[in-house]
């Protein structure tokens, strides 16, 4: 096993009807700004719960919503103009990732009048933390388990056709509320978004090469097992609370940093995927769909030992050489995306060969050019995938 750091200071506050906790979480005396995205949490009622909770005197509520999927900088900067004209002292997140991600920045970007007229500069930092001294400190409210956000210091910031990782162990959200029952109201793309964009989470963490993380492994075994089951559970009976339960339990745990620690990571799907959305649009976990299995095949020679190991123990698979149940392993992956809606080719998606070069100067132009889990992953290889993914 490699050397670790582990550190998730975030409280997680589960199950039903966990929104009444939230008086006790936020400061009793704030100006507190509640952020919100395109509208779902005002019709389904969220937000009015939410005001309901946290109001007393003592209190000053604020609300700023319009955040869009894969949230933009420009947008976030209007709320960073609100932070610093209200004197904003505590953020709450009431959404899904692109809520979280957002006040993320909000937060690290209103904190002080020191990047004033440099936010940009804090999008620039890619995996490294982002050198601020503070942050607001920020709590959520979680509607759509996917992203993990909610118990860790990553966000994604678009800036025009830009998409960008930032980091920062002052984003950890002081506490996160995740209620399984205000997951009900999903639509069912963004369901099976989620069970796809937590699974591959896990395998950006585990399907590398073996250090004898034995722990990890079995960790990262027990989440896409547990995937695979409440995944069409979830998808059939939507308002089945344990079904609901353990997809939400699952997406928080899978990027808290249990899985990741003192073991190799590529993030390879993920950085090719975040230049597929940034371009044509695609949700985040539609584009991940596309590129993990291409990848697998093309790094199968790298990867074989731990996705046999995979064959193995997730999906059962126990006849065949390493290299067969390493190519079982992949068409079952594959087959599960496609169960749950995805498709997983480009050109089903709309995006031909021809689209292939926007994808590659993009990855150049954010120095994506030496990824995976030993840093040997090039544009080249990043070509083979995507053309293999048309
Ligand atoms: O905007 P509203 O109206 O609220 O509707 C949202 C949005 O349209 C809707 N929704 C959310 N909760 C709902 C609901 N609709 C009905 N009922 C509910 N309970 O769902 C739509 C998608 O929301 P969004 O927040 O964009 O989705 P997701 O949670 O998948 O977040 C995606 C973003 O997270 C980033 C992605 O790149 C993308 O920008 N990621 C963040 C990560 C992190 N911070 O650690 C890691 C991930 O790998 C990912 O990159
Ligand atoms: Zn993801």
């Amino acid at each position: 096993m490699n050397n670790f750091t582990y550190y998730n200071p975030t409280q997680a506050v589960f199950g039903k009807g966990q929104l009444s906790e939230l008086n006790k979480l936020v400061p009793a005396k704030a100006n507190i700004l509640i952020t919100y995205g395109g509208g779902s949490v005002k019709r389904l009622g969220t937000l009015d719960r939410v005001k309901e909770e946290l109001a007393t005197s003592e209190r000053k509520l604020f609300e700023f919503g319009g955040i869009e999927a894969n949230p933009q900088f420009e947008t976030a900067m209007k709320a960073v103009d609100i932070v610093r004209s209200e004197g904003i002292d505590f953020l709450l997140a009431v959404g899904g990732g692109s809520v979280m991600d957002a006040t993320k920045f909000i937060a690290l970007a209103g904190a002080s009048d020191a990047h004033i007229g440099k936010e940009r500069e804090l999008m620039f930092h890619g995996f490294a933390p982002v050198p601020v001294e503070r942050a607001i400190p920020m709590g959520t409210v979680v509607t759509l388990p996917a992203t993990g956000s909610e118990m860790n210091g990553f966000s994604v910031i678009s800036d025009g056709h830009e998409k960008l990782p930032i980091f920062s162990p002052l984003t950890f959200p002081v506490f996160s509320i995740l209620d399984p029952e205000l997951t009900y109201t999903l639509p069912e793309r963004q369901v099976a978004n989620g069970v796809v964009d937590t699974f591959v989470h896990v395998l950006e963490q585990y399907i590398t090469y073996p250090v004898d993380a034995r722990f990890q492994d079995r960790v990262a075994e027990g989440i896409l097992q547990t995937l695979i089951e409440v995944g069409p559970e979830t998808l059939a009976n939507p308002e089945d609370y344990n079904a609901r339960a353990n997809l939400f339990w699952c997406a928080t745990m899978a990027l808290s940093g249990v899985v990741g620690s003192g073991v190799p990571q590529d993030w390879t799907t993920h950085m090719i995927g975040h230049e597929i959305t940034a371009l044509f649009g695609l949700d985040h976990a539609r584009t991940l769909a596309i590129v993990q299995s291409p990848l697998w095949k093309i790094r199968k020679e790298k990867k074989q030992a731990k996705l046999a190991q995979y064959a193995e123990r997730v999906w059962g698979i126990h006849e065949g050489s390493e290299s067969e149940k390493a190519d079982q392993a992949i068409a079952k992956t594959e087959a599960f995306f496609r169960s749950l809606g995805m498709k997983t080719t480009l050109s089903e998606n709309d995006i031909s060969k021809e689209d292939i070069p926007k994808v590659i100067h993009a990855l150049e132009k954010h120095g994506m050019t030496q990824l995976s889990e030993s840093g040997d992953f090039t544009l080249e290889h990043a070509q083979e995938v995507l053309e293999l993914a048309v």
